[in-house]
C-alpha cells in the first residue's frame, strides 16, 4: 500500500484497489477514482470537464463551468455555496465553505483523541486539512491492505460557538449506475437483505434507537447492476461505530452516486465551543471487481485482521455450553454442575452462565444493576462454582448486562439519578431503563463492579448483554456510545484473555464498534437453524463466521416451533463460533452420541470453519483453509421427485486431487411414522410403544458418498447422492428430507511422490 501526491494529485492504492483524490484551482477536493488500481499518474482520465456546463448552477467563478461544485464528483462539501446534493456536514443552519489548505502523509493509522475505537494494522494515513473562517476541518484517510477507511475531524477556531448538526465521517462521488443492498430487520429477525435500485430518490441506511441495532446494520454495499457473486463491481460500506448511523446512496443527474457514511444527523446536535474539536467515527469502505465473494472476503480478512482485539486474532475459539435456552432462570448450584458434567462429556470446554445469577433477579423484572450473587441459586458463590467446573474440565464465562437496571433493583433504589432520563416519566424496555454512561460516577461503578467479579473467579469469557433501545437523543447518545467505550476499554484492555462475546437482545448490536473489543457478536436470540440460514449468510456479507456467535438449540424450536433434524442444527453452527444452548438432560443416548460427534467434528476442523475462507454456494456454504474445504448443502422445503443436485465446490487447486467424503449421519426410525410397515413384514402402530422405542434406539445411515476427484471436477460441479424420491428408503440416497442437510469433507490427497 501507497500514498503519494503529485501535481495536486493524492493517490492511494491498496491492494486491489486505488483512490485518486485531486485539489482544483478553487481548492475543492475532487473524487476522481475510488474502485480498481491505477496509478497516480491518470489522474488526467478521471477528471470531469463541465465544458458549457449545465443549466442553472452556481459557479464559484463566473464564467469558469469548472469552478461549478454540484456537477464535480467531490471528496467532501459543504452547504448552500453551490453543492445542492446532499452535504455531509451541517453547521446551525448556516452555509459552509471548507477549501484545502494542507496535508500530510504518514506512516501507520494517525491515532483518535478521544475514546472511539478505531481500525489498527499495517497502514499508511492521509490527512487533509481544509479549512473556513473560524473552522478547520480534517479528512483522514487510512489505506489498510484491502480495505479504505476515512473520518473526519472539525475543529472551532473561530470565537463563537458552532453548532454541528450533523457530520459525515466520508463522502464519496462515484460514478455509474448502482444497487443498494442494507440488511434489515428486528428481534429473532435480524440480516433481511433488501436491495434497490439508486436512482435520483436518496436511498438511506439509518439507525435512530440510539444503538446499531438490527433494524438496520450499519454496513451495506453497492454494486453494478451485472455484478453476481463472483464477478462484477461492487463497493461494501461499514462504520466502526455501534450507535445511531447513517449511509445515504443518491445519483445525481450528471450520473455520480453520491454515498455518505457517518452518525445519523436524526436528533444530532453538538455545540463546539471556541477551540474544541469533535472527531467522527471511522467509516470503512473497500471495493471488489471480482463480486460479492470477493468484496465479502476482503472485508472478512479485514475485521479478523484490524478490527477483533489482537489477542484474539486467529485464535481458535472454545466450544461452548450456555444455560439459557435450556434453563432461562431456573437453576441452582446443583443444576448447572449436573449441567456442566453432561456438557463436559460431550465435549464443551466452555460452560456460560446467562442471565439469572445475581440480586432478585428471578425474571426480567428485578434485579438488573444488582451483581451480587443470587445466594439461593448459588449458595457457594461464584468462585465455588467456577472452581467445580474448572475441576470437570471446562473454563467458566458468565454473562452481565452492565448498561441497564429495572428500577424494582437496590441499585435504582439507591441511585435513580443513575438512570438515563429524557424530562418526562421513565420508559422501560423489558422492564428496565439504561444507566445514564454519559456520568464518570456511573462509568466508574460499572467498571469496579464488573472487574470485582471477574477478578474474583477464574472467568474466561464474558456475555455483555444490552436488552433495550436507548432514549439518549443527540450528542447525548453519541456521548453514551463514548462512555460505553471507556467502560469496556477499562474492563478489557487489562484483561486481554477474556473472550468478550457482545450481545444486544441477539443482533441489535452487531457491528464493527463492538468488535473492536469482543471478537464475537451472538448473531440472534432466533437459534432456529433454517432462520440462522439467512441471519449467518447475510451477515457473512460483511463479517466472518469467526465473529458468529452460533449454537445448536432444541427442536422444536422456541422462536418458530420448528422440528429441525439434529444434523442440520449442527451443520449450520460449524460455521461460526459453534456452542449448545438446550436443557442436557432429556437428550436421548443417541442425540448424546451425535453431539459428541459434532463437537468432535468441529474440533478437527475448527480453525477452517471459524477462520477459512467462505464461500455462498447455491445450494449451502463452504470454507476453505489450506489443504481442506467443509462444505454443506442445506434444503429447506423438499419437492416430490427432486432431480440431481450439483453442489458446485470453490477454491480448489484445479489439478489437484481430493477425497470428498461425507460427515456421517444418521436417520431417525420416527421420522417414518406408519411408513414403516413397508419394510418390515408386520404391521406395527406408529404411535405403539414398539416403534417409539425403536425411534429412541435405532439409526439408519443416510446418504454416506464417497469419491475422488480433481479440483477441476469438483469445482465443475459433483453429482451428490439422489433425494428421497417416494421409492422407498436406499441407504444410498439422501432421505432426510424437508429442513436436512448434508456436510461434506474435501481434502486435499497427498501426491503420489509423497505417498
Ligand atoms: C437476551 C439475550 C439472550 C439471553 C437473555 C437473558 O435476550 O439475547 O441470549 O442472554 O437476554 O436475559
Amino acid at each position: 500500500m501507497m500514498i503519494e501526491y503529485n501535481n495536486q494529485v493524492f493517490g492511494l492504492h491498496g491492494e486491489g484497489f486505488s483512490c485518486l483524490l485531486r485539489v482544483n484551482d478553487y481548492g475543492l477536493l475532487e473524487m476522481l477514482h475510488f474502485g480498481a488500481p491505477v496509478s497516480t499518474g491518470d489522474a488526467e482520465a478521471f477528471v470531469c470537464r463541465p465544458g458549457l456546463g449545465w443549466g442553472a448552477s452556481v459557479l464559484l467563478k463566473d464564467g469558469d463551468t469548472e469552478s461549478c461544485p454540484d456537477v464535480l464528483p467531490l471528496a467532501f462539501s459543504g452547504s448552500g455555496r453551490g453543492d445542492y446534493r446532499e452535504s455531509p456536514l451541517c453547521l446551525g443552519g448556516v452555509s459552509t465553505d471548507f477549501r484545502f489548505h494542507s496535508y500530510e502523509i504518514l506512516d501507520g493509522i494517525a491515532s483518535m483523541e478521544g475514546r472511539l475505537p478505531q481500525a489498527k494494522g499495517n497502514a499508511q494515513t492521509l490527512k487533509i486539512k481544509m479549512i473556513q473562517p473560524g473552522a478547520e476541518l480534517t479528512l483522514y484517510f487510512s489505506v489498510f491492505s484491502e480495505v479504505l477507511t476515512r473520518r473526519t475531524v472539525l475543529k472551532n477556531t473561530g470565537e463563537m460557538p458552532v453548532q454541528i448538526t450533523k457530520i459525515m465521517s466520508s463522502m464519496m462521488d462515484l460514478p455509474g449506475n448502482f444497487a443498494m443492498t442494507t440488511f434489515d430487520g428486528g428481534w429473532i429477525a435480524e440480516m433481511r437483505k433488501h436491495t434497490v435500485k439508486v436512482t435520483q430518490n436518496r436511498v438511506v441506511n439509518e439507525s435512530t434507537t440510539g444503538f446499531s441495532s438490527y433494524r438496520h446494520n450499519p454496513g451495506f454495499l453497492l454494486s453494478e447492476p451485472d455484478a453476481t457473486e463472483k464477478s462484477g463491481r461492487v463497493y461494501g460500506f461499514n462504520l466502526i461505530y455501534s450507535g445511531n448511523h447513517y449511509g445515504s446512496a443518491q445519483q445525481s443527474l450528471q450520473g455520480f452516486t453520491r454515498v455518505l457514511q457517518g452518525i445519523s444527523p436524526d436528533n444530532f446536535l453538538k455545540e463546539l465551543q471556541p477551540g474544541e474539536s469533535f472527531e467522527s467515527p471511522e467509516a470503512v469502505m473497500a471495493f471488489s471487481d471480482g463480486g460479492f465473494a470477493h468484496l465479502s472476503l476482503k472485508m472478512h480478512r479485514f475485521v479478523n485482521t484490524c478490527i477483533v482485539p489482537e489477542y484474539w486474532q486467529f485464535k481458535e475459539r472454545p466450544v461452548l455450553f450456555n444455560n439459557w435456552e435450556g434453563c432461562m432462570f431456573d437453576f441452582d448450584h446443583n443444576r448447572l454442575i449436573n449441567l456442566a458434567k453432561d456438557a463436559k462429556e460431550l465435549g464443551c470446554e466452555l460452560f456460560v452462565l446467562d442471565d439469572g445469577w445475581f440480586g432478585a433477579r428471578n425474571d426480567d423484572k428485578a434485579g438488573l444493576g444488582d451483581y451480587t450473587v443470587n445466594k439461593k441459586k448459588l449458595p457457594y458463590g461464584l468462585f465455588e462454582l467456577a472452581k467445580k467446573i474448572n475441576a470437570l474440565g471446562m473454563d467458566f464465562g458468565l454473562w452481565f448486562e452492565p448498561e441497564a437496571v429495572n428500577p424494582d433493583s437496590d441499585l435504582y433504589r439507591a441511585h435513580p439519578d443513575w438512570a438515563l432520563t429524557d424530562g418526562f416519566i421513565p420508559i422501560t424496555g423489558r422492564n428496565q431503563l439504561h444507566l445514564d454512561l454519559t456520568k464518570p460516577e456511573v462509568r466508574d461503578y460499572i467498571v469496579e463492579n464488573v472487574c470485582g467479579i471477574l477478578d474474583g473467579a477464574p472467568i474466561t469469557y464474558v456475555k455483555w448483554d444490552m436488552n433495550r433501545h436507548s432514549i439518549a437523543l443527540g450528542a447525548k447518545a453519541h456521548d453514551y456510545i463514548l462512555g460505553l467505550y471507556e467502560v469496556l476499554n477499562r474492563i478489557f484492555t487489562p484483561r486481554p484473555h477474556i473472550l468478550l462475546e457482545s450481545c444486544s437482545s441477539g443482533g441489535n448490536r452487531f457491528d464493527l464498534g463492538m468488535l473492536c473489543y469482543g471478537p464475537q457478536v451472538w448473531c440472534s436470540d432466533d437459534t432456529d437453524p433454517i432462520e440462522r440460514l439467512t441471519i449467518q449468510e447475510n451477515l457473512s456479507y460483511l463479517y466472518p463466521q469467526s465473529t458468529f456467535g452460533a449454537h445448536v438449540s432444541a427442536a422444536p424450536h422456541a422462536q418458530t416451533l420448528r422440528d429441525t433434524p439434529l444434523c442440520t442444527r449442527g451443520n449450520v453452527s460449524f460455521f461460526g463460533c459453534l456452542g449448545y444452548e438446550l436443557d442436557l438432560k432429556h437428550l436421548l443416548k443417541l442425540e448424546r452420541e451425535q453431539i459428541a460427534e459434532q463437537i468432535a467434528f468441529y474440533k478437527k476442523y475448527r480453525a477452517a470453519f471459524q477462520f477459512g475462507t467462505f464461500d455462498r454456494l447455491e445450494n449451502g456454504w463452504q470454507v476453505t483453509k489450506e489443504k481442506i474445504a467443509l462444505a454443506a448443502v442445506f434444503r429447506k422445503l423438499l419437492p416430490a421427485a427432486p432431480g440431481y443436485e450439483t453442489l458446485r465446490l470453490q477454491n480448489l487447486a484445479q489439478e489437484k486431487q481430493y477425497r470428498f467424503s461425507t460427515f456421517a449421519q444418521k436417520l431417525r426410525i420416527g421420522q417414518f411414522g406408519s411408513l414403516i410397515k413397508h419394510v418390515v413384514p408386520v404391521n406395527l402402530d406408529p404411535n405403539g410403544m414398539i416403534l417409539r422405542t425403536a425411534d429412541r434406539l435405532i439409526t439408519m445411515p443416510d446418504g454416506n458418498q464417497r469419491l475422488t476427484a480433481s479440483g477441476a471436477a469438483l469445482m465443475a460441479g459433483v453429482r451428490l447422492l439422489p433425494l428421497f424420491r417416494g421409492t422407498g428408503y436406499d441407504q444410498n440416497q439422501r432421505t432426510l428430507s424437508d429442513f436436512g442437510s448434508d456436510l461434506y469433507i474435501i481434502e486435499e490427497e497427498e501426491t503420489l511422490e509423497n505417498t
